[in-house]
């Protein structure tokens, strides 16, 4: 995830893309980064990085040179309503719904937070990622999100480029044991001025319902209130039972709106 657009609010709208390879692309002010997938080279995800949310105009210019360039069918990131409106002037139509969800943040939070993680029962601690351990990380995510639609899939590359694209963050792991220093979770955190992205967390499933994730978010939540975030901000499926109730139990609202991939087939002659 990263920091979207912004017409309408801050809000991380990246993690999900695959970035391999990456094509830079600006319009007046706005820069996207776009990436084909690896399962599918012809299908393109377009993320608006930097600048104000594009006009339709530039969203049709650049549907027009990605068909030069034999994509046939584009994916946005996660949009807000106010994000969505351009692109679909320009044609593209809903893809997924995801649920957008927010907890305002406090200093008092952090003995909470702390409380919170001191009540899994395991004790887990949680630990700073090493380049060592990415490989790991990585095929434990997609053992996680492995039941889930291609636009929650990473790689490598996009794990890494997650950490860039707030101003600071913080990537954690806990590990299997004492003894077995393997992943058992991961989750990485960004933030931007006083707002926090809970941009990726996921717990293997052999190690899921024992804690891992009450830890790893405690541990999040802890960090971005020490770093000065005064809002977190998740994002997930409607259908993940599980995420939602992790959310709910640290004090996460649903938001009324929520944000829609968009979608756009491209013909190949017009
Ligand atoms: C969502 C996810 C991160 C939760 O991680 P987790 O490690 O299973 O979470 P926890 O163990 O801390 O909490 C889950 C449940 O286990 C229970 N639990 C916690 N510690 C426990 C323990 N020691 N023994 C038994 N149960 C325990 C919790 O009470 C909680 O129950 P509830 O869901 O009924 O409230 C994990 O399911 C996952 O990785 N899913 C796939 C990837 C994904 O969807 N990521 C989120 C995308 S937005």
């Amino acid at each position: 995830m990263a920091p979207g657009s912004g017409r309408t609010e801050p809000y991380p709208v990246f993690i999900n893309t695959p970035t391999n390879p990456v094509l830079a692309y600006s319009c007046t002010e706005t820069v996207f980064r776009i990436a084909t997938w690896q399962i599918d080279p012809h299908v393109a995800q377009i993320v608006a990085v930097t600048g104000p949310g594009p006009t339709t105009d530039e969203v049709v210019d650049l549907v027009d040179e990605l068909r030069q360039r034999g994509i046939r069918t584009l994916m946005t990131s996660a949009l807000t309503a106010g994000d969505q409106e351009a692109f679909r002037l320009a044609g593209f139509i809903p893809y997924e719904h995801l649920l957008l969800l927010h907890r305002s943040l406090t200093v008092r939070d952090q003995s909470l937070f702390k409380r919170r993680n001191l009540l899994s029962p395991s004790g887990l601690r949680t630990q700073p990622v090493k380049v060592a351990d990415r490989d790991a990380l990585l095929t434990l995510d997609q053992q996680a999100f492995s039941h889930t639609s291609p636009l929650w899939q990473v790689d490598h590359d996009t794990l890494v480029e997650a950490t860039r694209v707030t101003d600071e963050h913080r990537w954690r792991i806990v590990r299997r044991s004492r003894t077995n220093a393997g992943p058992a979770g991961h989750a990485l955190t960004g933030r931007t001025g006083t707002t926090g992205f809970l941009q990726r967390i996921a717990v293997h499933p052999a190690a899921q319902k024992r804690g891992v994730g009450t830890a790893l978010l405690a541990d999040a939540l802890r960090w971005l209130v020490r770093s000065g975030a005064r809002h977190a901000f998740v994002n997930t499926q409607p259908d993940n039972l599980q995420a939602r109730a992790l959310y709910k139990r640290f004090g996460f609202t649903i938001r009324p709106d929520g944000l829609k991939v968009l979608r756009l087939n491209i013909e190949r002659n017009s």
